[in-house]
């Protein structure tokens, strides 16, 4: 995918905020600092279009951005970080639900995951939220670069069968490789040509 363009257009908690529906969009989800931010970084061959840190919990709204004038990447806050306040870890659920029940253009997400961790119960739920709102899901395990050949191998597989997924559905990932990048624009470009 050649990258033209790709601009912030704003950030949201709620839909009257939301920028109005126009163009396809991808969430990205997944829980805080896994790399969500570095990936959309990855993909938009941009070094600091999306803020990332070292400490997560750091994105706290629904970001949206235009890449191409062609499609919306949306970042959604990460979930599962003990550290952010309660009055702000209680608004995330409700946050994210709302946005992904209610997104009319919504075509599909990326749900990201670490490759060295075992999915919760959180992964679970949000996957299983998914396929009840029939909304497709791409699932990236991401940070490979960390890992050694068989140790990736051997998580890859555990992990597929954790989800109850055949291991050639997940796609390997690292936005310090820029690992599947190629993969992964084209499982979303097939989601949003549909
Ligand atoms: P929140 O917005 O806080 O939920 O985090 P996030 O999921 O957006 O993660 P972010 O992209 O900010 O990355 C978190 C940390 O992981 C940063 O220090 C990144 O540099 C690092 N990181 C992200 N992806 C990779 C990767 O593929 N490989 C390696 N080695 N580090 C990564
Ligand atoms: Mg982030």
């Amino acid at each position: 995918m050649q990258i033209k363009s790709a601009e912030f257009v704003k950030s949201a908690t709620k839909p009257a905020e939301y920028p109005p529906v126009q163009l396809p969009e991808v969430a990205f989800a997944g829980r805080s600092n896994v790399g969500k931010s570095s990936l959309i970084n990855t993909l938009v061959n941009r070094k600091r279009l999306v803020k990332t840190s070292s400490t997560p919990g750091r994105t706290q709204l629904i970001n949206f951005f235009e890449i191409n004038h062609q499609i919306v990447f949306v970042d959604l806050p990460g979930y599962g970080y003990a550290k952010v306040p309660v009055s702000v870890r209680k608004k995330w659920g409700p946050m994210i639900e709302t946005y992904l029940s209610g997104r009319k253009s919504l075509k599909a997400v990326v749900v990201i995951l670490d490759i060295r961790r075992t999915p919760q119960q959180e992964e679970l739920n949000l996957l299983g939220w998914l396929n009840h709102y029939a909304i497709a899901a791409i699932v990236v395990l991401t940070k490979t670069d960390k890992l050694s050949k068989s140790k990736s191998t051997q998580q890859h597989r555990r992990i597929a069968q954790a989800l109850s997924m055949d291991p050639k559905d997940l796609i390997l990932f690292s936005a310090k490789t820029r690992r599947g990048r190629d993969a992964l624009w084209k499982a979303i470009l097939s989601l949003v040509d549909e």
